[in-house]
């Protein structure tokens, strides 16, 4: 008679299996990916499967009732301890008795794949760089003098198959203690990254450590650095933190930062200390909020532009602020966190930095090309990362072009009268009915409209504070579709656009969207001077995206994908009243959150992203934009709202945009202003 016939689902693989085999042994033989941390001694519950019974005519089995041995003690313990779900057994101490089929549950599986919630969906293979393993060492014998650690080898190669490890002095030194604690048995995290021959002992725990490790990505931007803390078992993210770049007292844009650094000696490593200051008091509040030890702070991975990139390094960026723009390296980077100068994680944690794409387009580039993947596009698609500086990449399966374009902060909410940060308070929708001129907005932190009863009980606690960056947007589209801002994007008068919100202020005037000055709060309005920073923004990222569609010889693309810290929140529509991104039908823009963000979230959840991004980035063929005059002429066309000469048909069909124009009278100096603007980027 045959041995037993096992199969898993849902990998469908199959085999016979001798009377007696655990689950966990027919799992490994046949590479279902089950997991393990005890190496099956019944401690870690990471084992758990799911067996079925009854008739399977689809497999052509009959599961009896007895097909796996009866539950044990290890079983019954953990059980009665911990609680093991209805029909669940630990694989490593189920044996098979007969034909089975056995259901391998999403938590048990080492490369699970993790589903985003949010805007695009997408799957992420868990393939981390770092695991936890369990091991039983060797007691040390005086007839065979060996050391602590080549026993721990030894095991390691035993009990796990991993040839080769090797350990930094600061983990050396804990070894000998924890293996006495845990009796001879230890928890090891070890780290192998995709280039490296051999595995690293990043840190060890006596006993089975029930614990999880974390890792951190950032995306190290011009103007904000954000960090997400996230479960290396399964990809979640436990914290998410932001905070201003401390770069910006240097600086408010990537060549002022560079002048600094060429101006005063020092600059660049004054730039360097603060930003690393930065990065580690932000993983220190992660850990803090996530209840979790620096320690357990296993790996960070960073995508940031190439300045940020060399001054994080400690690299003087001056190179990067001249033609042609030479990066230090491009290459893609792995070293200790102790390198950086970081203390708020594990000593020995490993960073890894994404590949740069080019001088000016830099591993935050390449981040957005591993999470929206233009390179697998059947369309044409044009990403757009919205930031201080934008990164934009137009392809598809066959060619992907990448540029940045240098937008400024105002997107940020930085350069804006009353800009602030995404934060509860801030005006992040708005509508003004064009009849009335008469403002709606709503601000983070309550889901009510201001004209909505009980908003104001809503918002008492921050009251209304400021505009961040998804509402500046919108308040200047909206001010265009109610014909308050003419095409050339200057604000009309009260008496020009029949409204009591438009005050003069000197020779321009401002839109008042709401007073809280009787409740002691700010008169939040939006100026002359705000346009003029979101036309000098908008102009740069839709210059930068049309010279992509030059090179790649098109007038169109098949659709559109808008990114960035605040991506998620920007109105496809409002961002194509302003014309930040090319006529599209609006079914096609979609918002892709913060893809340079999910991309250092791939990178940190799998080596095998890292090692696919290096060859990604090989292909990618860069447009420099510093030096192209033709993205001079589609700037100063770009400064209209929406565009001076390209039609926006698409647009025109859904938003109207009143032919109004503001230049006698009440305007001012538009037209000066405008042409200051149009030189300002050179
Ligand atoms: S492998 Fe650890 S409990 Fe089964």
């Amino acid at each position: 008679m045959n041995d037993p016939l096992v199969i898993f689902t849902p990998s469908g693989k199959r085999g016979h299996f001798p009377t007696g085999t655990p689950v966990l042994t027919a799992a490994r033989q046949l590479g279902v990916d089950l997991d393990s941390v005890c190496g099956g001694r019944g401690i870690c519950s990471k084992c758990q499967v799911q067996p079925s019974f009854g008739e399977f005519a689809k497999h052509g089995v009959t599961v009896a009732d007895d097909a796996l041995t009866a539950f044990n003690a290890v079983e019954e313990r953990y059980d009665r301890i911990r609680g093991l779900k209805q029909g669940r057994r630990l694989g490593c101490q189920a044996c098979v008795l007969g034909d089975v089929v056995i259901d391998v549950p999403p938590e048990s599986q080492v490369h699970r794949q993790v589903v985003r919630k949010d805007a695009t969906e997408r799957e992420i293979v868990m393939d981390p760089a770092t695991h936890l393993y369990f091991v039983e060492v060797a007691e040390p014998d005086m007839h065979e003098p060996t050391g602590d650690f080549e026993r721990l080898q030894a095991a390691l190669h035993a009990q796990w198959g991993i040839d080769r490890v090797t350990a930094p002095l600061p983990v050396l030194r804990r070894l000998q203690p924890a293996l006495r604690k845990g009796g001879w048995q230890v928890t090891v995290a070890l780290h192998k990254g995709h280039r490296d021959e051999h595995h690293r002992l990043i840190d060890l725990w006596p006993g089975f450590w029930e614990g999880r490790i974390y890792g951190l990505a950032i995306d190290l931007g011009s103007t904000t650095i954000a960090a997400h803390l996230t479960d290396l078992r399964n990809g979640t993210v436990k914290g998410s933190a932001g905070v201003m770049n401390p770069q910006i007292r240097f600086g408010e844009d990537l060549m002022s930062r560079v002048s600094y650094a060429m101006m005063n000696p020092g600059g660049d490593a004054e730039m360097t200390r603060v930003v690393r200051e930065a990065v580690d008091s932000l993983a220190g509040e992660l850990a803090a909020e996530g209840q979790i030890a620096a320690r357990e702070i296993v790996e960070i991975v960073f995508v940031c532009n190439p300045v940020m990139h060399h001054l994080l390094l400690g690299i003087d960026p001056v190179e990067l602020g001249q033609a042609p723009f030479a990066l230090a390296t491009s290459e893609s980077l792995s070293f200790d966190a102790g390198e950086l100068g970081l203390h708020q994680v594990n000593t020995a944690a490993r960073v890894f930095i994404l590949p740069c794409i080019a001088g000016h387009v830099g591993a935050d580039a390449a981040a957005v090309a591993l999470s929206e993947k233009p390179q697998e596009s059947e369309d044409l698609v044009l990403v757009v990362d919205v930031g201080t500086n934008a990164e934009i990449l137009l392809g598809n399966k066959t060619r992907v072009l990448a540029c940045s374009s240098p937008t400024g902060p105002a997107f940020e909410g930085a350069q804006i009268s009353a800009g602030q940060r995404a934060a509860p308070g801030a005006i992040e929708r708005i509508e003004i009915d064009p009849v009335t001129k008469e403002p709606r907005f709503r601000v983070i932190g309550s889901a009510l409209w201001s004209d909505e009863p009980g908003f104001a009980a809503e918002i008492a606690a921050t009251g209304v504070t400021g505009i961040c960056g998804s509402g500046i947007i919108e308040a200047v589209a909206e001010m265009r579709m109610a014909g308050l801002v003419d095409s050339r994007g200057l604000i009309g008068s009260a008496e020009q656009a029949g409204t009591l919100r438009l005050e003069p202020t000197g020779r321009t005037h401002a839109y008042l969207v709401h007073d809280g000055s009787a409740e002691g709060g700010p008169r939040i309005s939006v100026t002359q001077g705000d346009i003029r920073a979101i036309q000098l923004a908008k102009s740069a990222l839709y210059a930068g995206a049309r010279l992509l569609m030059d090179e790649m010889g098109v007038d169109t693309v098949d659709r559109v994908t808008l990114a960035g810290a605040f991506g998620a929140h920007i109105s496809p529509k409002h961002a194509m009243v302003l014309g930040m991104i090319p006529d599209v039908a609006l079914d096609r823009v979609t918002s892709a959150g913060n893809a340079a963000g999910t991309g250092a979230r791939i990178a940190l959840c799998s080596v095998a992203a890292r090692t696919e991004i290096e060859r990604v980035v090989k292909q990618i063929h860069k447009v420099e934009t510093a030096i192209e005059p033709r993205f001079q002429e589609h700037f100063v066309a770009a400064n209209a709202i929406p565009h001076a000469t390209a039609p926006f048909t698409h647009l025109r069909a859904i938003a109207p945009l009143p032919d109004v124009n503001f230049n006698a009278g009440g305007g001012g100096d538009g037209g000066r202003r405008r042409r200051r603007d149009g030189q300002g980027l050179t």
